[in-house]
């Protein structure tokens, strides 16, 4: 196999033969996602909107579950509109990224209250629905309503960055990438297009070693032919991630039952439970600066080892305490006894705890049963 026979092809633009090529591959390979139609089919607005939300920052292989979970106990966006948040985050719980499961309600609000139950068919109107940003207005567009609009997300981005071997580094290079991918839209099948460069994105042209020898676009491709495939696209070096530190604080009841509490509505992973802790902070405090917080005036016991989870912009370590208390267990006026509630241990499978609290309560219970 000679790559210097390779090089000297002669390089194809990509133009409507490269597309046409890619949507051949997308017929044959595509993958069967339960929010797909067969191609040339649109897929229902809601199904779409949906998958998407959940596909922000979220694996196709994570999602599938929660996107049938999701489509099982709310048919249609008047139904989603009617549930209790409380239920849709619970039901969301695991997903990560809370404000979406919020916005996701409120967006249903909105498209049965003031859009009749339909979603707008147009880029312009979808983008001004909570929770829905650039590249979702476009994919639903695009997929949904046959719109020519070209949604770039993180496999696009490195499809279109090689196709063209685009040098510029990202984030900088992504006003350019999608002028690029928008040259590539084809009128009759924008939502396949989309959907077959995302394929094709996660399956061939994969981050680290893209398979060029079986892509279908290798004979339009720059950076193949140029040999610098798997470098691009360019990356500008990023910011560590900063550790914050708190101390949190398991309190079981001889019951069974343990002490949550529900976060402020705004901010990060706003309205969930948690179990009560000290501020997030950048610098660790001792055990007996952080006992002076505690929701409960209680013996304190630390669990050994710590607890790390990581945020999309920060990673948290967390100290644990368990106490084990009576029923009658006054809380502390400090822990705001109005948003503290005790929670039974199989209620807890269905309460909207977030992954991190989750975390937590096991490290706690594991040292305790142990
Ligand atoms: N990632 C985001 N949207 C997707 C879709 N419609 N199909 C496959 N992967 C996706
Ligand atoms: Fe990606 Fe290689 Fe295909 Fe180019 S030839 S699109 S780099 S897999």
């Amino acid at each position: 196999m000679s790559t210097v026979a390779q090089k000297q092809l002669p390089l194809r633009p990509a133009g409507p033969a490269t597309v046409q090529r890619l949507l051949d591959w997308y017929d044959a390979e595509r993958r069967d996602l339960p929010w797909r139609k067969p191609p040339g089919k649109r897929a229902d607005a809601y199904r779409v909107w949906l998958s998407e939300i959940m596909l922000q920052q979220t694996t196709v292989k994570a999602v599938i579950p929660y996107y049938l979970d999701f489509l099982k106990r709310w048919p249609s966006v008047k139904k989603l509109a009617q549930a209790d948040l409380d239920e849709v985050l619970a039901a969301w719980a695991g997903l990560g990224y809370y404000t979406r499961a919020r916005n996701l309600h409120k967006c249903a609000q909105v498209v049965a209250e003031e859009h009749k139950g339909r979603f707008p068919r147009t880029e312009k109107e979808l983008i001004k629905l909570p929770g829905i940003g650039p590249y979702t207005a476009a994919a639903i567009a695009a997929i949904a309503f046959g719109e020519k609009s070209a949604p770039v997300d993180g496999n696009i981005e490195r499809v279109v960055s090689r196709l063209f071997a685009l040098q510029l580094p990202l984030p900088a290079a992504k006003p350019e990438i999608k002028r690029y991918a928008e040259t590539m839209v084809p009128g009759d099948r924008p939502g396949d297009f989309a959907q077959a460069m995302m394929d094709l994105g996660a399956t061939v042209c994969t981050p680290k070693r893209p398979s060029c020898l079986t892509c279908p676009l290798q004979g339009d491709c720059h950076a193949s032919a140029k040999g610098i495939a798997g470098e691009l696209p360019r990356r500008a070096a990023k910011a560590e991630r900063p550790t914050r530190y708190t101390h949190a604080f398991v309190g079981l009841r001889e019951d069974g039952h343990i002490l949550l509490r529900r976060r402020p509505n705004a901010g990060l992973l706003g309205g969930m439970r948690e179990v009560p802790s000290t501020d997030w902070i950048a610098q660790r405090i001792s055990t007996k600066k952080a006992v002076k917080g505690v929701p409960l005036s209680v013996e304190w016991w630390l669990v050994p080892g710590v607890v790390t989870h990581t945020f999309t912009h920060f990673r948290l370590e967390l100290q644990v305490h368990l106490a084990i208390v009576a029923t009658d267990t006054p809380l502390n006026l400090w822990a705001d006894p109005e948003r503290c509630s005790w929670v039974s241990r199989h209620e807890l499978d269905g309460a909207a705890l977030p992954s991190v609290m989750r975390k937590v309560i096991g490290h706690a219970l594991k040292a305790q049963d142990g």
